[in-house]
């Protein structure tokens, strides 16, 4: 298919022989049970903490539902499909199902909430934040154009399963104490270059040699056995009100995330590069972003924010 040779041939073989010889032993795993950040794709099919294989788990109606989230969370268009717009899942982005150091990892995210959120200018509940994720990240808009997905709520059955999944990798952890692997995945304060010094030709370079022969010229992601990264743009890819389509935030999952194949290599200012090349590319327009950042200031990052308040 569009999968280029050299990468199919000697990097797939290099992927999958170490899956077999690495095969979780817990005394590999980074604080919080997470896959450490450093490892490459031989990790990548790992679910440290999986409810459909945990024999603790039990049959009860919550279990049910935690084992139902985690389906949500990696195949959203087909375990959820009301409430997905477009191609992404949850599991692109927070890796390893979110299990992953510097992946986005959710391990202990539940007791974070109820928390303040900048963005909507109130306080959310994880429910609420995971609505959030469906409307952004995930593009469910409520248009209902063919193929539109519709607006879930706080309590849509899908959004309860994925709470219940999160709760579930948040048991054990206190509430209200930050866990050390919460909010790593950013580009220090140090580093950050402004908006405007950023070149989408020198990010587009970059992507074309580090990037493009897993997520294709296209953008639109070239499958890797099982696995396919989700679009990076376009119409199948998140919504411009999504934190990843701020330039700093994309930024910071791509500096510790990706290239999946050698993570941590980027410099902090080819992250931006890159981020904020994807990020001038089209992508679906989010329709309810006068509503966002209603009473705090619009972050610098924000890009498609700022011509709203120009008004
Ligand atoms: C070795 C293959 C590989 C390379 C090279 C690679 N990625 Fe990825 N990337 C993936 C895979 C696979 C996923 C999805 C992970 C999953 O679902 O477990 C992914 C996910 C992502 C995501 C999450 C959103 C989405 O659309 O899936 C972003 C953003 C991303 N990559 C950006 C980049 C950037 C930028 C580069 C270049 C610096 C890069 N990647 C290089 C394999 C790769
Ligand atoms: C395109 C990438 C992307 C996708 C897809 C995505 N997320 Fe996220 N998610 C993020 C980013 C980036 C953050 C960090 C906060 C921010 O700045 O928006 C985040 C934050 C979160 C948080 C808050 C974590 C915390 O510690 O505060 C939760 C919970 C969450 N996502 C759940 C989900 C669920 C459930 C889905 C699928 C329905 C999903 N996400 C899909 C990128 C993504």
């Amino acid at each position: 298919m569009r999968q280029r040779s050299f990468f199919t041939a000697a990097v797939f073989a290099a992927i999958m022989v170490p899956t077999a010889l690495t095969a979780q032993e817990p005394d590999t795993l980074a604080p919080g049970g997470l896959i450490p950040a450093t490892t490459t794709m031989e990790t990548a099919w790992d679910i440290p903490r999986n409810p459909l294989t945990d024999t603790t788990l039990g049959s009860s109606p919550l279990a049910a539902e935690i084992r139902r989230g985690f389906e949500i969370f990696i195949d959203p268009a087909g375990k959820a499909p009301r409430y997905t717009g477009n191609a992404l899942t949850c599991g692109n982005c927070h890796l390893n199902a979110g299990q992953r150091e510097r992946g986005l990892p959710l391990v202990a995210a539940a007791t974070a909430f109820p928390e303040y959120n900048k963005r909507q200018g109130r306080i959310l509940s994880l429910e609420d934040r995971i609505v959030g994720c469906f409307l952004r990240s995930l593009n469910a808009t409520g248009t209902r154009r063919r193929g539109g997905a519709q607006l879930p709520t706080p309590a849509s059955s899908e959004v309860l399963a994925l709470s219940a999944y999160i709760t579930w990798l948040s048991a054990g952890y206190p509430l209200g104490r930050d866990v050390e692997w919460r909010g790593r995945n950013v580009i220090p304060r140090g580093k950050l270059l402004p908006v405007a010094s950023l070149d989408a030709g020198t990010g587009k370079a970059l992507y074309l040699d580090r990037c493009a022969n897993c997520h294709g010229e296209d953008g639109q992601g070239v499958a890797i056995g099982d696995k396919k990264a989700g679009p990076l743009w376009g119409p199948r890819s998140w919504n411009d009100g999504a934190g990843a389509a701020r330039v700093y935030t994309l930024a910071g999952m791509i500096r510790h995330d990706m290239p999946y194949i050698d993570p941590g290599s980027l410099s902090d200012e080819e992250a931006q590069q890159i981020s904020f090349f994807i990020n001038t590319m089209p992508r679906p327009v989010f329709p309810y972003k006068a509503k966002d950042f209603a009473t705090e200031a619009i972050p610098a990052d924000a890009i498609y924010y700022t011509s709203h308040r120009r008004k």
